[in-house]
């Protein structure tokens, strides 16, 4: 499928923001932990959470959507291992494992594969939990683990790992004593998995720091969560209200957890304000270039990396863009570039000199937020941008065309 989108047009209106896909993951492998039932809102209806109610059907619970509300059954959990099939699918069903080692003892998973942004290794998870008593072997492409039962235990992670965190945080939830993680990841969708589990009984203290200490408890129950709001979609809306010299106010938006994407937005121009019914954003002058470095939280988070570039081929001035978490997350630079923007590359640099304006061109969406930026820039852009193989977009957004129909601007779906 693609997108055919006409450009030039300024947005304007309102818009409410999804529920967080890098939270409802997560807390989809950790329903399994409560053998009850949970019932999720505002769980946003995205390619990446089918396929964990796929995985979570294989594994045996009930899923089922009550109108906007996802409900997880888990008491029928029958089975530890998650297929090729599904695994393949997204990459990121890595954090089922800490979930199903503490609840059935063994788990097999097809060993992540990498993906376009990288190898995307999983050796921080399995070093914690094997410091946990899990045991692992790897055999024709699949993690086998094993653990009688999981003990508390003090993790440093060399690297402040999303996955990993949220991997540790389920596998202690259950498991025997206190397990203390350092250097954990801060990320705002780590503390909504972590509010989740206290919900279901679990005992965690300093989530959003970089210090969680998790008391282990003998079993969970269900419970009925309200999803965090996707704080990078709702950074994708405001780079679109920037990029097209629009004005969008946006309902449920995570505007804490945005600081530092805002903090870089009003410094190249934008006005973005807190009011009663949500978040204006509008650009008060001419965009100018900044720099940035991609950091974890609470840094410039590098899911918005892809979407401040777009909007900084169209500035005033240069811009330099520095991106330290993944090895290959510049694969949209060619695109923009076909579009006629300015960007050299040097490494895992990059360097944005301002253009009058793109011209829009068939483009080809390699990962879900370079997708999002090629969108942004066909929005901007003089004449109709085709963006293709946009299943990458429908893992993360959801039904995004409709969401920027609705506030002025024109793209359809069409098949390739
Ligand atoms: C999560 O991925 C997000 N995905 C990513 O969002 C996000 O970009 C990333 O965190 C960083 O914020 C989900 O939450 C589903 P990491 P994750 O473990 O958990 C290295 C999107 O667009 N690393 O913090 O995989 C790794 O190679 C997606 O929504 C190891 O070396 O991120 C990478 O360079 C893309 N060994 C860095 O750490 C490990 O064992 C960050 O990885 C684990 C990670």
């Amino acid at each position: 499928m693609s997108l055919m989108i006409e450009g030039g047009r300024r947005l304007s209106g309102d818009l409410t923001v999804q529920g967080a896909k890098n939270s409802v993951l997560p807390i989809l492998a950790a329903c399994i932990l409560s053998g009850d039932v949970c019932v999720l809102q505002r769980c946003p209806h995205l390619e990446d959470v089918d396929t964990s109610i796929d995985i979570l059907r294989h594994l045996g619970c009930a899923v089922r959507w009550n109108g906007p509300d996802l409900e997880v059954d888990s008491s029928t959990l029958t089975r530890w291992n998650i297929p090729d099939r599904l695994m393949h699918r997204m990459r990121s069903s890595v954090v089922f494992l800490g979930a199903i080692l503490a609840r059935c003892g063994q788990a097999e998973l097809s060993y992540p594969g990498g993906c376009a942004i990288g190898a995307r290794p999983v050796d921080l998870h399995l070093s914690a939990l094997e410091k946990m008593g899990a045991r692992f072997d790897l055999e024709d492409g699949y993690i086998l683990g094993r653990c009688r039962k999981l003990n508390g235990a003090h993790i440093h992670f060399d690297f402040p790992t999303v996955g990993g965190t949220e991997n540790l945080l389920m596998a202690a939830a259950l498991a025997d004593g206190e397990t203390i993680l350092e250097n954990a990841a801060r990320e705002p969708e780590v503390v909504d998995l972590a509010r989740f589990l206290i919900a279901c009984g679990a005992r965690i203290e300093g989530h959003g720091t970089s210090v969680i200490r998790i008391q282990g408890v003998p079993r969970l129950g269900g419970c009925t969560y309200r999803i965090m709001p996707d704080r990078i979609e709702a950074g994708t809306l405001l780079a679109a209200a920037g990029i097209t010299d629009g004005e969008l106010l946006l309902t449920d938006c995570p505007f804490e957890e945005l600081d530092a994407v805002i903090a870089k937005m009003r410094q190249m121009g934008m006005e973005i304000e807190p009011t009663a019914d949500g978040v204006l954003a509008r650009r008060s002058c001419a965009l100018r270039g900044v720099d940035v470095t991609t950091q974890p939280f609470p840094g410039f988070p590098t899911d918005m990396q892809a979407q401040i570039m777009s909007l900084m081929c169209l500035s005033e001035g240069s811009g330099v863009i520095s991106e330290t978490i993944f090895e290959n997350r510049f694969m949209h630079v060619q695109e923009l570039v076909r579009m006629g923007a300015d960007i050299r590359l040097s490494g895992h640099t990059a360097i944005i000199r301002g253009v009058q304006r793109l011209a829009g061109a068939p483009v080809m969406a390699s990962d879900l937020r370079a997708s999002a930026s090629l969108v942004l820039a066909g929005l901007a852009a003089k004449g109709t941008t085709t963006v293709q193989r946009i299943y990458h977009l429908d893992r993360g957004y959801e039904h995004i065309e409709n969401k920027l129909n609705a506030v002025g601007a024109r793209i359809r779906r069409e098949a390739e």
